[in-house]
């Protein structure tokens, strides 16, 4: 009944792809569908103007060329002046289109990348947590910072320059054969020999890439370990390690990034190795045929300046290829991220939850569960019975599978077994988006973003007004210190709200949960980690938050669970015992042992 296979496949830590893996065709092709594509008509302009803008240099030597017939030869006085005015207007012209196609070109790159970006996070967020959790966030934030450049040079250089060595290219090689055709073939065999040193060259290249990228991943981890860890590493004395940790990554980095370098640098030399090869070839073939009588001098001079012509086009793609090679392998794993799929969807007819007034009672029937097939069962057979309207605890050791409860009711994993059902409906069958609304969570570490207080709130209930929100702090006993602040609602939390104490950072995740006007409340050891004033506090707005809601609690201080209408003891991934803190205490089993032993250490 539970789908179990497709969920395991979700923890993928980092879709990189080999370079092996590179479909060279499919990427150009999807990014000229799918984002190019779109600006066909800037792709062309753009186009056009670089044509014009060299068209326009070719112009240059052609007026030298005149001088020289009509005034240094045939002392034509009255060309002097159309001269030297055509020779301004041609380096207008050439500036001004050089300068359209350029800015054309490069905005459509920028385009490109901020639109594949966008849909790279788009379809990030919106993956399953665990695949969220496996994603290493300096991995992620250097694949879509670093990745995005790699694949925003090969598009400048690719779009544009390519496509006119291309043209350039095509133009001598037929002048080449037309001039003749014997000599012009055996000329282009050297062609083929150039694309294939290029595509192995472009392979070490990629793979440099790829190695690159990772380093660069690992580095921003580092980096931002660094940064979270800030509090910990002045208070340990721990600067050099940190900046030791910093520069072996940079080492290793470093040596990637040399080694692509010499990769690069290696690509024009090796083109003009088999050019060189290929004019002693056409030397000794056409100093053959001269002797034997077939090939003037007129001819073989004309034959020679094409060829020679011909080459700079054939460098310069070659010195073009490494760039756009890495930019594929960037644009590769960029598609990868895009076209990763949550797991865990919404069933085909899923209805929404309903939930009324009130309601909101939540069942686990023999519910069996394993974060990992081959790793042993997180959950055996838990059958939870949690009325409406009422405070139910999970309480027992550390590491029994108390969170995953709550993981499991958000439906952030499939259970492998068993039912999960609130008001009598299978969660399995209805839309997450409902499944998830009708659940609030506060949990020990509150979750702020650097916003201002009032849009910590409104999180909670998007588009909700000034008022609710005030009402939602007064709740939540938050209104009186929000008010105390410089701008008081107004006021940014600053990362991670770190500019407010833990006890006020989780007043304002209670007022976000009240606002949420959820019927169904999970607390995850919501004031383990605060001082007893704002623990009172925080206890307080939690009373009124629970206030005829379905609340799950785990706490680790029994102390707070000892007025919940039923309390579940875990151990092991099973229910050992169940029952009201009274009962529990007299069947002296282990919710009684791990009691007296609060006790014995709040004395002590
Ligand atoms: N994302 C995860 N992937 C793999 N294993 C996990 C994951 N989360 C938890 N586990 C494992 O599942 C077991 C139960 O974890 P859980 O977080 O539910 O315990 P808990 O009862 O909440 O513990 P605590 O009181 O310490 O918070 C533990 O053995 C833990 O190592
Ligand atoms: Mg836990």
């Amino acid at each position: 009944m539970l789908h179990r296979e497709p969920m395991r496949s979700v923890g993928n830590p980092r879709p990189v792809t080999g370079p092996q893996d590179i479909k060279t065709g499919a990427v150009i092709a999807r990014l000229l569908r799918d984002y190019v594509g779109t600006q066909w008509g800037l792709l062309a302009l753009a186009i056009l103007c670089m044509l014009f803008t060299s068209a326009m240099s070719g112009m240059l030597p052609k007026l030298v060329d005149w001088e020289v017939k009509q005034i240094f030869v045939r002392h034509k006085q009255d060309w002097l002046l159309p001269l030297s005015l055509a020779a301004v207007g041609i380096v207008a012209l050439r500036a001004v289109s050089l300068y359209f196609g350029r800015a054309m070109l490069d905005s459509l790159s920028e385009k490109t990348v901020a639109a594949a970006q966008s849909d790279m996070f788009g379809r990030l967020i919106n993956r399953d947590l665990a695949a969220l959790n496996a994603v290493h966030s300096g991995q992620f934030i250097s694949s879509f910072l670093y990745d995005a450049t790699l694949m925003r040079d090969a598009l400048t250089v690719g779009l544009a320059s390519i496509f006119l060595e291309a043209v350039q290219l095509v133009v001598y090689l037929t002048y080449v054969l037309v001039s003749d055709w014997q000599l012009g073939l055996l000329a282009l065999i050297v062609i083929p020999c150039v694309a294939w040193a290029m595509e192995r060259l472009g392979g070490s290249i990629r793979r440099a890439a790829t190695r690159g990228m990772q380093e660069t991943g690992d580095l921003s981890t580092v980096l931002s370990e660094a940064m979270d860890g800030r509090r910990i590493i002045k208070a340990y004395g721990l600067e050099s390690h940190s900046a030791a940790r910093v520069r072996d990554r940079l080492q290793a980095r470093l040596a990637t990034l040399l080694k692509a370098v010499r990769l690069r640098a290696a690509a024009a030399p090796v083109t003009d190795i088999f050019a060189g090869a290929m004019i002693a070839v056409v030397l000794f073939v056409a100093g053959w045929q001269n002797l034997h009588g077939h090939l003037t001098f007129n001819a073989f001079a004309g034959f020679l300046t094409a060829l020679i012509l011909a080459q700079q086009p054939v460098r310069n793609l070659s010195q073009l290829w490494p760039t756009v090679s890495s930019g594929i392998a960037a644009a590769q794993r960029i598609f990868d991220a895009i076209d990763a799929r949550p797991a865990i969807v919404d069933r085909p007819g899923a209805g929404t939850l309903k939930v009324a007034a009130n309601a909101g009672a939540v069942r686990f029937n023999q519910v069996t569960f394993a974060y990992h097939a081959d790793a042993g069962p997180t959950l055996r057979q838990v059958t939870l019975d949690i009325p409406a309207g009422r405070k139910v605890a999970l309480v027992g050791p550390s590491g029994a599978g108390k969170s995953t409860i709550f993981n499991l009711l958000l439906r952030f994993y499939e259970a492998d077994g068993g039912t999960i059902e609130i008001d009598g409906q299978d969660i399995a069958g209805v839309t997450l988006k409902s499944l998830r609304a009708a659940i609030a969570i506060v949990t020990q570490e509150a979750i702020l973003f650097d916003e201002s207080i009032a849009d910590n709130i409104a999180l909670g209930r998007p588009g909700a007004s000034a008022a609710d929100i005030r009402a939602a702090a007064q709740d939540a006993a938050a209104h009186d210190f929000i008010m105390e602040l410089p701008q008081g609602y107004d006021t940014r939390v600053g990362e991670g709200g770190l500019k407010l104490s833990g006890g006020q950072r989780q007043r304002i995740a209670i007022a976000r949960a009240m606002l949420r006007g959820a019927p169904i409340l999970l607390l995850d050891e919501a004031t383990s980690a605060l001082d007893t004033t704002s623990e009172r506090q925080v206890q307080e707005a939690l009373t009124r938050l629970m206030k005829g809601r379905t609340t799950i609690v785990i706490a680790h201080r029994l102390s707070t669970v000892v007025d919940a209408d039923r309390i579940y003891v875990l151990d092991q991934g099973a229910v050992v015992e169940s029952g009201t803190h009274a009962s529990l205490m007299a069947d002296g089993g282990l919710y009684a042992s791990l009691y007296s032993h609060a006790l014995d250490e709040a004395a002590s």
